[in-house]
This record gives structure tokens, sequence and C-alpha cells, in this order.
């Protein structure tokens, strides 16, 4: 049995969190410690001496989320063994596990396994569903064999690092920025969950919401979060993305494991 998992994640809609807590499961520790990346006051130093980690970051863009990078960065480990995810949203995950593997290594990781899992689409909506429903309770079940898996690989001894799908260098990768959710005033209620919940902190509530659309991430945590149902991300641009989703990426893809 595995004394320690440390399980390292940045989660705005909580699909990433979900399967990297499916792994840890299967890895069998007798302790999960969790390093959440994704609150606005997020502030780990933290230098990782044992155990194993599971590392699980959302694919924005085919890459690891530049806000989710940053704060990746104070996380280090002295060689300890680690486990990969990234999330992505039924379209492709491209160059993010790459990404995430050079730069985890950087810090001090030995990777020894890694994985793209599919999680519902952040522009997901109840109209216009994208990967609704997933991760699904097959792909928490694979999830958890798959960290079954690592920890038989790790208990026999094997600390390689198996070739993982991606470009090096990393392709360039679409800039979508300067967009923002939106807030109907008549149904908000000023409750604030939204600024609460918003992972680089750039909605303020006082008599109305203010969104700095320079600092969004469009991971729409706040419109998930919103239970008056008032938050909407309902721009062109990002209507002609969910279209050529239904279009291109509808067909359900299964979670693919690098040992
Ligand atoms: C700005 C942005 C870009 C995204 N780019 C991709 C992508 O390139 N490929 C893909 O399949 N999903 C993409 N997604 C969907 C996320 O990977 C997916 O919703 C993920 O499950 C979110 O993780 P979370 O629930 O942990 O926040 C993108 C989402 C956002 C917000």
């Amino acid at each position: 049995m595995m004394p320690t998992a440390h399980l390292v994640y940045f989660s705005p809609t909580g699909t990433t969190r979900k399967v990297s807590e499916s792994i840890a499961q299967g890895l069998g520790a007798k302790k999960v410690i969790h390093y959440d990346l994704t609150p606005a006051d997020t502030r780990f130093k933290t230098v990782l001496t044992d155990g194993v980690a599971v590392i699980g970051i959302p694919v924005y863009a085919g890459r690891v989320p530049e806000l989710c990078l940053q704060r990746l960065q104070g996380i280090t480990a002295r060689h300890i063994p680690a486990v990969l995810v990234a999330l992505y949203g039924n379209r492709e995950f491209e160059d993010a596990l790459v990404e995430l593997r050079d730069l985890s290594v950087a810090k001090g990781f030995n990777i020894v396994a890694a994985g793209a899992f599919i999680g519902e689409h952040s522009f997901s909506t109840p109209t216009q569903p994208l990967a609704a429903g997933r991760p699904d309770a097959e792909d928490l079940t694979m999830a958890e064999q798959f960290g079954k898996r690592v920890a038989v690989k790790i208990q026999g001894g094997d600390y390689n690092t198996p070739s993982i799908d991606g470009n090096v260098p990393y392709r360039e990768c679409s800039k979508l920025g300067g967009l923002t959710p939106e807030t109907d005033s008549e149904r908000c209620i000023l409750c604030g969950k939204c600024a609460e919940v918003c992972p680089p902190g750039v909605i303020t509530v006082s008599e109305s919401v203010a969104t700095n659309a320079d600092g969004c991430i469009m991971c729409c945590a706040c419109a998930r979060a919103c239970e008056a149902q008032a938050r909407f991300f309902i721009h062109p641009r990002i209507e002609e993305k969910r279209a050529m989703l239904q279009k291109n990426s509808s067909i359900p893809k299964t979670p693919e494991i690098f040992l």
C-alpha cells in the first residue's frame, strides 16, 4: 500500500478533481493530501519529499492553462513518482500532457504514468451539451483501475517514464481571450458566489457584478456555480465554438493511458 498520495490539481468546474480522486483511490494510499490550485487565494510553496503525486490539469486550447502553469510553480518534489492527468472536453488533448510532463520533470517529479480523460466541456450548456455527464461511472472506474496499475508498477520498482502523446515543441495555441460570461441583472441576487469561485479572482460584486475580461480564463466556474442561473457565456464567438464542437467533437472518446 502507498503511504501518501499528494493530489495536486487545478479544476474550475470539478471534472479534473473527480478523475484525480478516482486515480488516487486506485493507488490505495493510506493518506490523501489535497493541493487545490483553483481558488484565487491559492498560495502553495511546498516541497514534496515522499509518497506519490497525482497532478491533474484541464486542457485549454490543447495546452496547460497559463494560470495553472503559474500555480504549479509553487509545488516542487524531491524525485517522488508522479501520475499526470489531462482532462479534456472531448475535442483533443494535443500537447497538454507533454507540456505538463516537462514542467513536472523540471519541478523534480519522476513521471511514471499519464492519462488523458474526458470531462464535460466548460462551454457545455443544457441546450448545447458537450460531453455532458463526463466523467461518467465508466470513466471513473477506468481512472481507479489506472491508479491500481500505477501502484503495481511502482511497487514492482519500475519508475520508468512512458512515452506520452503530444508534440515537442508544442504547437502554438489559439488565443480566445478578452471574452467573459455575462450576468443577467434581472435574475442576479448578488449572492457573490460567482466571485467566490472565480479562479483568477476577476469578479467583483457590489450593487452589480463586474468582471475584468482581461483576466478571465473563460473556465465558466461562475456560470456553473450560479444558483440563480443568472450567469451565461453567450458571446457570438463562444456560440460559434459550441456549434463547431457539437458538429466535430460529439462522438464520445475513451480515456487514454500511458504506463
Ligand atoms: C478556454 C478553454 C479552452 C478549452 N480547450 C479545450 C481543448 O482544446 N480541447 C478539449 O477537448 N477541451 C477543451 N476545453 C474543455 C476543458 O478541457 C474541459 O471542460 C475540462 O473538463 C475542464 O476541467 P475542470 O472541470 O476541471 O475545470 C477548454 C475549456 C476552456 C474553458
